[in-house]
């Protein structure tokens, strides 16, 4: 069975929203830790609208299953890393107006800095991720500058509506899988994904894990709702 990172960010979206201190994406992370997830991942972005410094820190210091940071190729980030000491490093591009990470990383472009980055991130322990299209040609670069990990953007699968373009999507998706474990590069997964559509790429063989965020913070609000309208009733 394939592993589940939970992406806590969104917790901290609503939380940055009242620029107050809740809810925690810490206490999310730990209730998701409860529930069974194998990871929690945050995305520390560089203008910092959802998760903050603090609270990378301090799932540092308190989950007990993996933490896997989403960065973009900054010195920033790579110096926050080292700091930090997170189990796994997922690199992805950032664009300032994106609502959420768009397309994946351009690793045929950015070979030279990505290979010198990588080198330091593995000197600390630190297992590399590289966020890349279902593209073989991204795949084989991902190799040649030392990723240990692909995780594939599922986005554009999630997006299709019709079956016709979703099984070529799923098809690109399992030659993407088949291309890199040929490489011996590890095999995540994740963007979009939701309780409608996660069914078929489960079934597919070789994704180690799946990192998936909006969907599950999307429902916790909803199946969470009706505990909390009693509970303040009951106050009230
Ligand atoms: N994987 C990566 C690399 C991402 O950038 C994101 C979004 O932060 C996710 C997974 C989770 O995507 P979603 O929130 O759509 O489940």
């Amino acid at each position: 069975m394939a592993k589940l990172g939970v992406n806590v960010d969104h917790i901290a979206t609503i939380r940055q929203a009242r620029g107050i201190e809740e809810p925690d994406p810490v206490a999310a992370a730990l209730l998701a830790e409860l529930a069974g997830a194998h990871g929690i991942t945050v995305h520390l972005r560089e203008d910092r609208r959802h998760i903050q410094d603090r609270d990378v820190e301090l799932l540092r210091q308190t989950i007990k299953t993996r933490l896997n940071l989403e960065m973009a190729l900054t010195e920033e980030m790579i110096a926050f890393a080292l700091k930090v000491l997170p189990d796994a490093v997922t690199l992805v591009p950032e664009g300032r107006h994106e609502l959420t990470t768009e397309g994946g990383l351009d690793v045929c472009l950015l070979r030279s800095t990505l290979k010198e980055r990588i080198a330091l991130l593995k000197q600390a322990g630190i297992v590399v991720s590289l966020f890349v299209e279902p593209d073989l040609e991204q795949i084989k670069a991902s190799h040649r500058v030392g990723a240990d990990y692909i995780e594939i953007h599922t986005g554009t699968y999630c997006e299709m509506r019709n079956p016709g373009d979703q099984r070529e999507q799923l098809q690109r998706i399992e030659l993407a899988i088949s291309a890199a474990r040929k490489l011996n590069l590890g095999v995540n997964a994740g963007h979009g994904l939701n309780y409608r559509n996660i069914g078929p790429v489960a079934a597919l063989k070789g994704i180690e894990e799946f990192n998936i965020g909006h969907s599950i913070v999307a429902r916790a609000a909803l199946v969470g709702m009706e505990r909390a309208v009693r509970e303040m009733l009951a106050l009230i």
